[in-house]
């Protein structure tokens, strides 16, 4: 047997209530909608109608621009949670989703933190995110979210937006992240002399 050890290293996933979301929300959506540089994501099993994972490092987008203020001061405070002085937001982009759209099986890469902010979300728990424990690849746990949470989870855990068999829309805005560390943020017994 070639594995001499198998321990576990937990790490932590957080809800949070983003407290912009209602003055946000409704022009987010506008934006959104009016965004002409996007597309349907139609890889293997994945269909979401519009996508804008192409333009995601894209910071001209205005939906982005009217996002990123609050969101940035919101994850400040977030990312202490998480163990980290702050966060560096490597990209952004959003997906709607009609009946039949589904974003299966996946992981993110270039990151160590993915988030998804639920612009829109009817009540249907079947509309939640669905994440896999990377221990073991078989516990699933479906995210307690509600509109206007968002989800913030290691990138490498295995997640899927579930088949949306409802006649309603869902719009979610996903963003990659790397933690930041800051001087002073270890425990003490471990700080280099
Ligand atoms: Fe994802």
């Amino acid at each position: 047997m070639f594995i001499k050890s198998k321990g576990q290293i937990l790490s932590p996933y957080l809800i949070t209530k983003f407290p912009s979301h209602p003055e946000l929300k409704n022009d987010l959506i506008a934006l959104i909608e009016e965004t002409k540089s996007a597309k349907p994501l139609t890889v293997a099993v994945n269909t979401v109608s519009k996508c804008d994972y192409d333009w995601s490092k894209d910071i001209e987008r205005p939906y982005f621009k009217k996002l990123v203020p609050s969101l940035g001061k919101h994850l400040t405070d977030v990312y202490k949670h998480l163990g980290f002085g702050n966060c560096n937001i490597k990209n952004l982009w959003f997906q709607r989703y009609i009946n039949n759209d589904i974003h299966d099986w996946h992981v993110h890469g270039d990151c160590q933190w993915t988030a998804v902010y639920y612009l829109e979300l009817p009540k249907e728990e079947s509309l939640r995110t669905q994440v896999i424990q990377p221990f073991d690849q078989k516990s699933k746990i479906d995210m307690p979210v509600e509109e206007g949470d968002i989800l913030i989870f290691p990138s490498h855990a295995l997640h899927r937006g579930p088949r949306n068999k409802t006649s309603k829309r869902k719009i979610i805005i996903s963003f990659n992240m790397d933690g930041i560390t800051l001087d002073g943020q270890y425990p003490e017994d471990y700080k280099t002399n």
